[in-house]
């Protein structure tokens, strides 16, 4: 049985001060969080350890969302996995599409970024999804299938705690669009096959994530059919009520 999880990804929003008051609004609405649901939040780099402080004490955990490929060395501005270890983080969120697409990173890179953070004892949260053209070019399997092919190529897996896989349809970010409860399963499925012919047996424990316009009223739907393991949620986690109505749904 694969224990359902709730990932807040918080982007490129909140100064410090509005990060902390968020942490500890979400800390109090769920201070009864049923351990049936893992909690993670996200912040910016620059707010990892105020929200730190925030989390410590509970059952939610920090992640980063993004992460370096290397331990260390002269790299001007990237971030270590052990920094992010050092601060408190157990998770990355690795090859999300903004960054693919604004930031122009590739699969090797993503590649490269996962095997570095299994290294680093850091769970990464890899994301795939096609975008609206190569849906629309009826590629959408195809190009999940080489982004995991690549992403997971020589990568070894102790535990299948230690990866989390996030279905991300491009179209569906930040738009309300969102794939239909049967798209998702099939892909799901879709996902933890190819995954399975990567890792082996192991895959049928990974949990895989959807993400894109999530929301309170939307979750449960998504959450219903059985490969669906949890949700990555960018806007709706800006709100701690939606949010914390996120994960109680997730949880029940
Ligand atoms: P939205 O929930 O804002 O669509 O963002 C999804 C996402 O990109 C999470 O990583």
């Amino acid at each position: 049985m694969r224990k359902r999880l709730i990932v807040a990804n918080w982007k490129m929003n909140m100064l410090r001060r509005e990060a902390k008051e968020l942490a500890e609004r979400i800390i109090n609405l769920l201070n009864d969080l049923r351990s049936s649901v893992d909690v993670v939040l996200a912040p910016p780099y620059t707010s990892l350890d105020v929200v730190y402080r925030v989390v410590r004490e509970s059952k939610i955990q920090l992640g980063a969302q993004n992460v370096f490929w290397e331990a260390w060395g002269a790299v001007t501005g990237e971030i270590s996995p052990y920094m992010l270890t050092d601060i408190g983080c157990k998770w990355a969120i690795i090859g999300h599409s903004e960054r693919r697409n604004i930031l122009r990173e590739t699969d090797i890179m993503v590649q490269k970024k996962i095997k570095t953070s299994l290294d680093a004892g850091l769970t990464p949260v890899f994301c795939v999804g096609e975008t609206i053209g190569e849906r629309e070019k009826g590629k959408t399997i195809n190009v999940i299938e080489s982004q995991i092919e690549i992403g997971l190529k020589d990568v070894k897996l102790a535990d299948s705690a230690n990866l989390v896989i996030a279905y991300e349809p491009v179209w569906a970010i930040g738009t309300g669009n969102n794939a239909t409860p049967k798209e998702i399963e099939h892909l799901h499925g879709v996902i933890r096959e190819i995954t399975g012919g990567i890792l082996g047996q192991i895959a049928s424990d990974i949990r895989v994530l959807y993400g894109g316009s999530v929301n309170p009223e939307n979750i449960k739907e998504i959450l219903a059919t059985p490969n669906v393991d949890g949700a990555l949620v960018g806007g709706a986690s800006l709100r701690a009520d939606s949010f914390g109505k996120i994960v109680q749904l997730a949880g029940e």
